[in-house]
């Protein structure tokens, strides 16, 4: 009999600053309406000078870690587009800061926003083979884009930290997965740039393939038909990306498209990631939380996920709601991540934008922005220096 795995928990931080659209808006001369409706984003986080990818993890997944213990995680995959150093995995850091046990094994990932999708992967398979053992699953990411950039309006950041184990008490993934790559330069990040490059439109387009070609397998693989699902997380760059794609899935499976269908899969999904931007990795993981947050109750439901990361790799999936989810949700926690942010005017966000640490080895201490309980205390020697706050 094969047992049941999945998300047994779902924590998530983001940072410290809110940037308004208006205040883009205002600033470059763009409509609002562009913003609000036409790619469906409110608002965008910014982290302060202390925070980064590891300090949202940490933050992310302390209450984890608090609420469960340690003790069966022997393992933490770290996925991330924004990773810190090319060496060493960001996941030692949060090791550190949480005091996890030392025997661990913790590695990091990287494809693009789909990473985290193949952590959870990876981590059924780990749990498969010791259901006694969880894995600790994190997305990280603060998405970057050049100034004034078409792009520019899409940043945000965030981290989503999963439990992932045996009799989960959450979702329950499903197999099978339905699988599609393709080399494609929709969105890159050469090693020496601190800011994505995309062609947007192409981006959009090969996104469409992704759901295109992952459906596709996923329904040779033998997996469930569309009318199973009562709800859709998609991968949100912006959250009218989430329409695109559902309303192209529909079409291609030949089923109405009309407003009140797409909303009806969709609409729960996008109250995280309309007002925090993207977070590459975390995204589908916090449109999840949105769902489950704001939903009725979804008991025995199937969930669709479709997971895309430029370049790109992608992957569709279903997850069923385990029974008595709502005992284990955090909606407190997760809508007091959001409102605690603290407004940042343009002048102060592009500041932050540009800032980067020097590369002359020496010491460098950072400013302190953060609230949260971790902060990057600088940089000496070339080594980050993180502690909690
Ligand atoms: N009121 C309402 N809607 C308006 C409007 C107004 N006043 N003005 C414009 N719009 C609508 C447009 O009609 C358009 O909607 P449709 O796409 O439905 O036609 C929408 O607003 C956006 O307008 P444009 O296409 O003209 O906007 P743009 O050229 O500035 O580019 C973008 C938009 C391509 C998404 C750009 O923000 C970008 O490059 N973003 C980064 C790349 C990205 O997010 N790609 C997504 C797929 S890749 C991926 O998913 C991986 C990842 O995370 C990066």
């Amino acid at each position: 009999m094969s047992i049941s795995i999945g998300i047994h928990d779902l924590s998530f931080a983001t940072a410290e600053f809110v940037l308004p659209h208006t205040e883009l808006a205002a600033h470059n001369g763009t409509e609002i309406g562009k913003y609000h409706i036409g790619i469906g984003q409110e608002s965008m986080s910014i982290p302060g000078a202390d925070e980064d990818i590891v300090t949202m993890a940490a933050a992310a997944a302390a209450p984890v870690v608090a609420r469960h213990g340690s003790d069966r995680i022997r393992t933490v995959v770290f996925a991330t587009e924004s990773s810190i150093d090319q060496a060493k995995a960001a996941g030692i850091y949060v090791h550190s800061l949480l005091g996890l046990p030392s025997a661990t094994r913790i590695v990091e990932l990287k494809q693009a926003c789909y990473g985290a999708t193949a952590a959870l992967q990876f981590a059924i398979g780990l749990v498969r083979r010791d259901p006694a053992q969880q894995v600790l699953v994190i997305a990280s990411d603060v998405s970057k884009y050049e100034l004034d950039s078409p792009g520019e309006a899409t940043q945000g950041a965030a981290a989503v930290a999963m439990l992932v184990g045996a009799d989960p008490a959450l979702v329950r993934i499903e197999d099978p997965s339905g699988l599609f790559t393709a080399d494609v330069m929709d969105f890159w990040r050469p090693n020496y740039r601190n800011e994505a490059l995309v062609d947007g439109h192409e981006s959009i387009n090969a996104y469409l393939q992704a759901v295109e070609g992952t459906w596709k397998d996923y329904t040779e693989q033998g997996g469930r038909t569309l009318e199973e699902f009562a709800a859709f997380c998609y991968h949100q760059p912006f959250t009218k990306m989430a329409y695109k794609a559902h309303r192209h899935l529909l079409n291609y499976c030949g089923q109405d498209t009309d407003n009140d269908a797409v909303s009806a899969a969709i609409g729960r999904t996008t109250a995280y990631n309309t007002v925090i931007g993207n977070s590459y990795t975390a995204s589908v993981y916090l449109a999840l939380a949105a769902l489950l947050d704001q939903a009725d109750d979804l008991t025995g439901k199937a969930i669709g996920f479709l997971s895309y990361g430029s370049g790109s790799v992608a992957e569709f999936f279903a997850g069923t709601v385990t029974a008595g989810y709502r005992d284990n949700l955090r909606t407190d926690a997760n809508r007091a991540a959001i409102a605690r942010r603290t407004p940042v005017d343009l002048a102060g966000y592009r500041d932050l934008h540009e800032r980067s640490f020097p590369t002359d080895g020496g010491d460098h201490a950072t400013e302190r922005h953060t609230s949260g309980p971790f902060r990057l205390a600088g940089i000496s020697g070339h080594k980050r220096l993180y502690q909690a706050r």
